[in-house]
């Protein structure tokens, strides 16, 4: 049963009656030019371990009798059929085309990963049940779907933990080094690959300059070799001072000679050891990391720094754009002092000034992964730079995978959402892809942080979240409830109950968080000095992070307004920021994000504020209570061990959203002193 969590929606399960399907299948499989160890070859593996589990047929190897599948890319099938050239689809890298017509089986790839992407459909589909005839070419939205992993290579000298990790100890680093055995990585890889990813960045952006020595680059390369057979690449986070840490160099300036020769050198090495390497993350003057403002130079010099370096090799640089001080933000003196501001601040001017191989990678909101921000409006700054969006699925604020928290719904928000730059149509999905500014690089970077417990991330359910990262990232427009269905029926069952027990639960589960955490914009109101988990509303002011709700006795929320506020409202291009300014016309949901305003403010929906907190955390809380006994609903559906462990989960969940509920009302009604209007909230 360890099994089922770790190959997560790729049991390849029995289905029903597999039997009545096998006149629909190839027989036989062709792969072509399939040399061991390459993703054409994997696709075959993959392919006859697929139909054998979900079917219970063997395929056999070579033209056979019968209909047959044929893989490789699209390259080498028209070398072998040069006159079927001009029928075939125009593909972009790592694009793939799929043929099924009557058990006959193509599969082509623009590269050796895409065929290896066609594979792992066809092979969804066929777990799905689904043997019909079908013609479909497709391409991923975006070049750039990474996923991060913020594995820490040593922790107090002990071993591999994983900063904001809740699934285990790093699969990759264990005291200080590579691990020997990497099975899981390899595992990772091949979960990763049939999603579209196609990098990894194996260590944390609060990098450990060790990572460079000879020893544990030899190490990353024994990672990239078990990521290669799965078209997947390795990316690796960089500390800014290493050539000082690590280098003995007595600066790490990025304009100073020996630094740019310095970081070269070691870039070269790493090629020597990984030409197929992805490239680098960088975070840079950002929570006490070092940077290139350390010298006074910009955040492109850092940036371009490395982007030269990995130019001849043809990597590229993802450069985070969380910078902040985290030191010396005021709120007692300082109305206008806003963490939020910060991002479009320090690039202000750079556009022009990055090379062509250098991404920005932004969080999806201005402060740091809530339970609902605005858009950053970084977004609609960078015009000529290439930007990627970084979003979590590990659930950091989010109930850390011990609350169930289906996260598409909200990523499909901030995707969706429309910047309106220049007065035009400017989705958020359409900017990262590149497709609204014509820029060639961009895409998406997910912070996975999953470990080497069996479920992964640490919680079955959570894995949806994974699986949903993956999917949207090669095609945005994808639905919640569709890509959510889809991972269910490949993960547990084909159970109609299931399906929607499970569909409906996930489907409920952010707002029911939103609603018995932080709502109307105020973040996500969680113990921000201690772990980002549990209650604590009166940790969120005061601090020096700048995550301030400034509530006191009459008043909160956050005056973010230009004509009276910090100003970040007017970051956004004219349209938004005009909604954003004004009480009016700013979402209930950003309310206290933009505004400062007193409990007793009506909320469009005509309550009041204070009278919504109260409602809301009864009504988030209440929702959780129903998950427990939705999903006893499934008992005997499930296997016995999934079915436990998730139980375990949402009955704690439901325990725990009593204490946010209780707290947070609590806090607000001692500190406003308003009663609740149903008489729930106060001393009896
Ligand atoms: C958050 C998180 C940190 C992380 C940082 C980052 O602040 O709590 O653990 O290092 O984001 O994204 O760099």
């Amino acid at each position: 049963a360890a099994e089922d969590g770790l190959n997560g929606w790729l049991r390849y399960a029995p289905i029903p009656r597999a039997k009545c399907f096998h006149k629909k299948l190839p027989s036989s499989i062709v792969a072509l030019n399939a040399t061991e160890g390459s993703p054409v070859y994997t696709a075959r593996v993959e392919l006859e371990e697929g139909i054998k589990g979900i079917f219970g047929k063997e395929l056999a190897s070579g033209t056979g009798n019968g209909p047959a599948a044929t893989v490789g890319t699209i390259h080498a099938f028209v070398e072998e059929n040069p006159t079927v050239a001009s029928s075939l689809p125009g593909l972009i890298e790592d694009g793939f085309f799929l043929n099924v017509s009557h058990g006959n089986v193509l599969i082509l790839g623009q590269n050796e990963r895409g065929a290896l992407y066609g594979t792992f459909h066809y092979l969804s589909l066929l777990a799905q049940g689904n043997v019909s005839d079908l013609l479909l070419t497709s391409n991923p939205d975006a070049p750039v779907r990474w996923v991060n992993q913020w594995d820490n290579m040593q922790d107090g000298g002990t071993h591999g933990s994983v900063e904001r990790g809740y699934g285990g100890d790093s699969i990759f680093f264990w005291d200080g080094w590579v691990r020997e055995d990497l099975t899981r990585a390899a595992q990772y890889a091949r979960l990763l690959a049939s999603i579209g990813i196609n990098a990894v960045v194996v260590n944390n952006v609060n990098a450990n300059a060790s990572i460079l020595t000879p020893e544990n680059m030899d190490g990353l390369a024994r990672i990239a070799n078990v990521f290669r057979p799965y078209g997947v690449q390795l990316g690796i986070s960089l500390n800014f001072a290493a050539p000082q840490l690590l280098g003995g160099l007595s600066t790490f300036d990025p304009l100073d000679k020996s630094v740019i020769d310095w970081w070269q050198g070691v870039t070269d090495q790493l090629y020597r050891r990984i030409p197929d390497m992805a490239g680098y993350l960088v975070k840079a003057n950002s929570e006490g990391q070092p940077g290139p403002m350390t010298y006074n130079r910009t955040l492109a010099d850092g940036a371009n720094l490395f982007a030269r370096a990995l130019q001849p090799h043809g990597g590229i640089v993802l450069f985070r754009a969380f910078v902040y001080d985290h030191r010396s933000l005021n709120q007692t003196l300082d109305w206008k002092a806003d963490r939020a501001n910060a991002a479009v601040q320090y690039f202000d001017g750079l556009d022009t000034e990055f090379e062509d191989n250098v991404v920005i990678q932004i969080k999806y909101g201005p402060i740091d992964f809530q339970v609902r921000e605005p858009v950053s409006p970084l977004f609609s700054h960078l015009i000529q730079t290439g930007t990627a969006i970084e979003l979590q699925i590990t659930q950091e604020y989010l109930g850390q995978q011990a609350h169930l928290v289906y996260l598409a719904p909200m990523w499909k928000e901030i995707l969706d959402f429309d910047l309106r730059v220049d007065g035009k149509r400017s989705v958020v999905s359409d900017i990262v892809s590149g497709k609204r500014f014509n820029r060639k690089l961009g895409g998406y970077a997910g912070v996975a942080n999953v470990g080497t417990n069996t479920t992964w991330l640490g919680s079955h359910l959570a894995m949806s979240n994974l699986y949903a990262y993956g999917k949207l990232a090669w095609n945005p427009s994808a639905t919640s409830t569709g890509i959510l269905k889809e991972w269910i029926k490949l993960t547990f069952s084909h159970d109609p109950q299931v399906i929607d027990v499970i569909t409906k639960m996930s489907m409920e589960s952010w707002p029911a968080y939103e609603n018995y955490s932080g709502n109307l914009g105020i973040q996500t109101l969680t113990d921000i000095l201690l772990g980002h988990y549990g209650p604590n509303p009166a940790s969120q002011d005061g601090n020096p992070w700048g995550q301030w709700t400034r509530a006191d006795a009459d008043t909160i929320g956050m005056d973010r307004t230009v004509w009276n506020g910090t100003g970040f409202a007017g970051q956004y291009p004219p349209e938004v920021a005009a909604m954003y300014e004004k009480i009016e016309t700013t979402p209930d949901n950003l309310l206290l994000w933009f505004h400062h305003v007193p409990y007793t403010q009506r909320l469009k929906s005509g309550k009041t504020v204070i009278q919504h907190f109260y409602d809301a955390h009864y009504e988030g809380s209440a929702t959780a209570q129903t998950f427990v006994p939705l999903w006893q609903s499934l008992k005997g559906r499930i296997d016995k061990e999934r079915y436990e462990h998730v139980l375990f989960r949402l009955v704690y969940q439901a325990g725990h959203s009593l204490v946010w509920r209780d707290s947070i009302n609590m806090f607000y009604f001692n500190k406003s002193g308003i009663p609740d209007e149903a008489g729930r909230v106060g001393n009896h």
